[in-house]
């Protein structure tokens, strides 16, 4: 049944009417041949006949610029024009629409500067360069009348910018947060689930093309804190403030830790979460516990999920691909065909660059990490033979950071100690910072806390 329903979908799928003649294509200019601009390709040319039926133009790929032409040659052989300068893309008479998937935030910003200044539209993956450069490239696209489209720089596969910025454009949103990087999530999970070491299952998201170019962006938390940067700015009218975003990623993270929250019910996930609240925002990137029985806890591999608070539609949750080349691929073209069907139109009646109307952008202050209110999970090394307990309670109860679960587990590697794990209520992070550093001071505890937040999200 399930076949037959692919095989007439794979019929029906050759039928579609060609666009009219009368309307022109878009015509294309690509910087970058890696995983996403092959992928891009690929899809370009594999699905055409529904692409150009569903934007009502055909997409025609004019030029690919390139570092390597033989490599870019052995991709696309002779479809399509490659060279080596790029600005032969962005200075093109005959493009109008750049799609930038070269990475980096210098030459890629000026490039799509150009184009934006030679009035071409940008289609971008490049999360980075918005994060950081976004103001000022909103600002021109703005000022040309020209799209700036970047569905493949957050969450790839998932249509979150547009869900955030058509979708729930009824709404106040409260919060936002989620797993948005597949390389931490990929590894996380085959850490868990095959015992992996950190260092291969890096090496095997690399393989498989989920990593940034430079993977520390992965491993400690940079790329997330891109997406999450945009993710705001669409959820709250703000601009991108990638500098004010707390960041911590997943190399600090002990194996310990990840067990003794499985022995307690609760997953560790990368998550990015901004939260709107009456004076300001919060936007941080951490190692954070769930409930295993939460949504969020079954997302693995390089998987994301996005889950959005608002008030008119309450949660939603958004689920797919985090990385990869087709799975990116999809979100770029889907901006080609938004662009080819609005190319014609006034910029003023299309949708706008981050939800929000330009003139309502307004920055808001951001917490710091030190006044955010968060659950924690605490572990401290104590001597096995000392009453500790005791004593690390009552440093807690004077503190004011209240708990809700203690549990002694026996060390991994030293007999002489035992792990004393304990669950708070929501404390603000000076107070159980404070309250840490005096319990690291206690005789019978040896070495550092392990600390980390906890989140509901429900
Ligand atoms: N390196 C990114 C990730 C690619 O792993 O999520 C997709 O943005």
């Amino acid at each position: 049944m399930y076949q037959d329903h692919l095989a007439s979908f794979a019929v029906s799928s050759h039928t579609h009417a060609a666009p009219p003649h009368a309307i022109a294509p878009l015509r294309i200019g690509m910087l970058g041949l890696g995983t996403v601009g092959a992928g891009t390709y690929t899809v370009l040319q594999r699905n055409a006949e529904v692409i150009a039926a569903r934007s009502g133009r055909r997409m025609e790929l004019v030029m690919v610029a390139v570092r390597k032409l033989a490599r870019a040659a052995s991709i696309v052989g002779s479809t399509v024009a490659l060279t080596d300068d790029p600005y032969a893309v962005v200075n093109h008479p005959d493009i109008d629409v750049v799609v930038e998937v070269m990475g980096g935030t210098t030459l890629a910003r000026e490039l799509v500067l150009r184009a934006i200044a030679n009035g071409k539209h940008v289609v971008t993956a490049n999360k980075a360069l918005l994060a950081v450069h976004g103001s000022e490239i909103f600002a021109a696209a703005q000022a040309q009348g020209v799209v700036v489209a970047y569905e493949g720089a957050v969450a790839v596969s998932i249509p979150i910018i547009k869900a955030l910025r058509e979708g729930l454009s009824a709404n106040r949103i409260a919060w936002v947060a989620g797993i948005i990087n597949g390389t931490t999530n990929y590894i996380l999970s085959e850490m868990k689930t095959k015992g992996a070491s950190f260092a291969d299952a890096l090496a095997d998201a690399q393989a498989k093309g989920y990593a940034e170019a430079d993977p520390t962006f992965d491993v400690e938390g940079v790329d997330a804190a891109h997406k999450l940067t945009l993710l705001a700015a669409n959820a709250f009218g703000v601009p991108p403030q990638f500098d004010q975003v707390h960041v911590e990623g997943i190399t600090q993270l002990d194996a310990v830790d990840i067990a003794f929250a499985e022995r307690l019910g609760y997953r560790v996930k990368l998550l990015g979460i901004a939260k709107r609240h009456l004076h300001g925002l919060e936007l941080r990137v951490h190692p954070t516990l769930v409930a295993a029985d939460h949504l969020l806890a079954d997302v693995n591999g390089s998987m994301n999920a996005v889950m959005v608070k608002s008030d008119a539609a309450g949660l939603t949750m958004y689920y797919g691909a985090g990385a990869g080349s087709e799975q990116t691929a999809s979100a770029v073209i889907a901006d080609l065909v938004d662009l080819a069907r609005v190319m014609d139109v006034a910029h003023q009646h299309r949708v706008p660059a981050l939800a929000f109307q330009h003139s309502a952008i307004a920055a808001l202050p951001v917490a710091p990490i030190a006044d955010v209110e968060t659950a924690w999970y605490l572990r401290l090394d104590v001597a096995r033979a000392a009453r500790t307990v005791p004593q690390v309670m009552a440093v807690l109860a004077d503190a004011g950071v209240r708990v809700r679960l203690l549990e002694q587990f026996d060390h991994a590697d030293d007999a002489e100690l035992n792990a004393l794990v304990l669950l708070t209520d929501p404390v603000q992070e000076r107070v159980l910072r404070a309250a840490v550093a005096q319990l690291e001071a206690l005789p019978h505890v040896m070495g550092f806390a392990s600390t980390l937040r906890m989140e509901r999200l429900a």
